[in-house]
């Protein structure tokens, strides 16, 4: 991380170009205000063409002459691209799919997570490097790997076998209390050797979701073992600096970046937007929060975004003018200490040849490079933001294990997923100018006024422990259906459902009602929802709506229970824009969040307290705080009440 003021700047590949292109590279890099550049994710092949020999003399000169110039660097450790040698030299450290084919070569991130040649070998290039650079006075931060588990999350080989089973011996001591969690009296599942146990490989039918469950844990603690392993190579030469890693928080389902981001200096993201979205800009907003919310609220660092369009998405649409300045300052707005681009240049062969960059292939003369100067010119301006935290309204929980576990197969419906229950929250809540912080479902929960819980399928008992205290304690809880269904086993607690969640939300549910693709059902204030209904029983709890049609007609829909010094909501169904907006309001009056800036639906306003971010989406000119936001633009204003 930089010393000071906010960071900017790309990933560099001078290794795809004649070295007089360097020079020019680094004087437009001054040009465009670039302070940080990320190098050597991809380099392993090039600086260790063959074992044991190293070519280091190329990236000797990169980086004298990027210190030079007066430019920071992020260098990254090449593990996520093992040369061609060492497949070949180790055919056993092969990537293996569910199905039990080993997969090729040729494109990146093709190894075994669990090889012990490759940890032997990427520990190794590390220690090169940290013994090479530890000290180099142009290095700012270690940038481990590339994207962890981006397209390698899972191998099913023979070594992640028993790797697995070790894992599994440490988890749960004997086979007695694993058959237990496991609850493999289920068709017959009983296990009577650690050795009868296997990765869920592709089976003929569902493999058991409590062996899955593990074996998921299992791949993201490989993973980030992994980390730590090279992480602590580097830690030995160079103590004073930070080391990082780009974790893909829109795109990975696999990590679960709670545990990941304790063991990061600083938390990095990658945020590609998802381009053909008409609310691309609110997906941002949303990872930009979670990224924050992993960085405890501090310091977080942008990794990677692009100026333009990708190469990987089915069409690959192209930032419209302004977008870029908007997407950048969004995340700035949202915590960011600096953003950065994949990539500097845009490359002329290989796989990514298509995909925007702040260098493009056709030059400066471009509407690109100009954006890109002035968003450089303007964070250049913007360093006393750096360090400054942003003020939140409302906490969302969010557990990657929750999301695992609920889209497991054969589940009651195939169109509840996590991610849309949180995203159609998240939605109005950003609408509504609300700033949310996303939360672990066991950590504190206080300091919010409201905490909804879009879907959170499994609900470990401290979990519910954790929300009844907010609400007892004057909270305003928000649960949407489907949740606190099983525990971390996928095991139905007992009793009706919402089993961990019942007393709380005071109702039962007696039946899921999924409804048929199309369906819709109406309810009492004229709501019309669709996907998932419940056959709802009050227990304490108030019914605020009711269905009126579909399957559970009189019903209660949506319910409150007065609890302790707070209430808990039940949604029982899937509501969505004007309706689901037209619900929240009278849950934020409940929770005392009615006086909100009385701005379009269209402006985003996010504090960082001595200042806010303002950010137009709309098509006409707004008023913030006395200033005009032109359309398309992005304001940073002192926060003056
Ligand atoms: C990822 C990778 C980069 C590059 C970009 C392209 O984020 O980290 O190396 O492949 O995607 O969008
Ligand atoms: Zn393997």
């Amino acid at each position: 991380m930089l010393e000071t003021g906010l960071a900017f700047g790309g990933d560099y590949t001078p290794e795809q170009w004649p070295e007089e292109v360097w020079a020019q590279d680094i004087a437009l890099m001054r040009q465009a205000g670039v302070n940080l550049v990320s190098l050597g994710m991809f380099n392993w092949a090039l600086l260790e063409p063959q074992p044991g020999r190293y070519t280091f003399e190329w990236l000797d000169r990169v980086l004298d002459l990027l210190h030079a110039a007066g430019i920071r660097v992020d260098l990254g450790t090449p593990s996520a691209a093992p040369p061609p040698w060492f497949a070949r030299l180790h055919p056993g450290a092969r990537l293996v799919d569910r199905a039990g084919h080993a997969l090729g070569q040729g494109g990146r991130q093709s190894f075994c997570p669990n090889s012990p040649e490759y940890a032997a070998a990427s520990a190794n290039i590390a220690d090169q490097l940290g013994r090479r650079y530890g000290d180099h006075p142009a290095l700012s931060l270690w940038h481990v790997h590339n994207e962890f588990a981006g397209v390698n999350p899972h191998c099913y080989c023979d070594t992640c076998a028993q790797a697995f089973r070790r894992w599994l011996r440490a988890k749960h001591g004997d086979l007695a209390a694993l058959n237990a969690a496991w609850g493999t009296a289920f068709w017959g599942q009983r296990y009577g050797d650690w050795a009868e146990i296997e990765p869920p490989r592709l089976a003929p039918t569902a493999v058991n979701p409590a062996q899955q469950l593990d074996y998921l844990r299992f791949s993201s603690d490989t993973h980030l073992a992994n980390f730590r392993r090279e992480r602590d190579v580097l830690r030995g030469y160079s103590p004073g600096v930070p080391i990082t890693t780009n974790f893909m928080i829109a795109n990975c389902k696999w990590l679960d970046y709670w545990k990941w981001a304790a063991e990061v200096d600083i938390v990095a993201n990658d945020h590609y937007l998802a381009s053909e979205r008409e609310d691309r800009h609110v997906e941002l907003a949303m990872c930009a929060d979670l990224t924050r919310s992993l960085a405890g609220g501090g310091s977080w660092l942008l990794m990677e975004h692009s100026t333009s369009a990708v190469n990987w998405q089915p069409r690959n649409i192209a930032k419209r003018p302004g977008e870029l300045a908007r997407n950048s300052m969004a995340h700035v707005a949202r915590g960011a200490d600096g953003v950065l681009f994949f990539q500097w240049r845009a490359s002329r062969f290989g796989a990514e040849k298509f995909h925007s960059a702040m260098l493009p292939q056709a030059g400066t003369g471009t509407r690109i490079w100009r954006e890109v100067t002035d968003l450089g010119a303007r964070l250049a301006g913007l360093g006393g933001l750096r360090g400054t935290r942003v003020a939140a309204d409302v906490a969302v929980v969010w557990d990657w294990e929750a999301w695992w576990a609920l889209e497991l197969e054969w589940r009651p419906s195939q169109d509840v997923t996590f991610r849309e229950r949180v995203e159609a929250y998240y939605a109005r809540l950003w609408e509504a100018h609300l700033t949310v912080d996303f939360v672990h479902p066991e950590a504190g929960l206080g300091r919010y006024p409201l905490v909804v819980v879009p879907s959170l399928y499994l609900t470990t008992p401290a979990t519910a422990k954790n929300l009844e205290a907010y609400v007892t304690g004057g909270g305003t809880l928000l649960v949407s259906y489907f949740s606190g269904i099983v525990d971390a086993n996928d095991t139905v607690p007992g009793g009706p459902y919402p089993g961990a969640l019942r007393d709380l939300l005071g109702v039962t549910v007696e039946e899921f009602l999924p409804l048929r693709a199309g369906e819709r059902v109406t309810l009492s204030d004229g709501s019309a929802a669709d996907v998932w209904a419940e056959d709802v029983h009050p227990a304490g709890a108030e019914t605020v709506l009711s269905y009126v049609d579909g399957p559970a007609p009189a019903g209660p829909a949506v319910t409150r229970n007065a609890r302790g010094r707070g209430a808990a909501w039940y949604v029982s169904t899937r509501l969505g824009g004007a309706d689901l907006a037209r619900l929240l309001e009278r849950v934020y009056a409940d929770a005392g969040l009615s006086a909100r800036p009385a701005l379009p639906a269209t402006v985003e306003l996010v504090r960082r307290p001595p200042y806010v971010v303002a950010i137009n989406h709309g098509t006409a000119p707004a008023e913030v705080r006395g200033a005009t936001v032109a359309a398309g633009a992005v304001l940073v204003l002192r926060d003056e009440p």
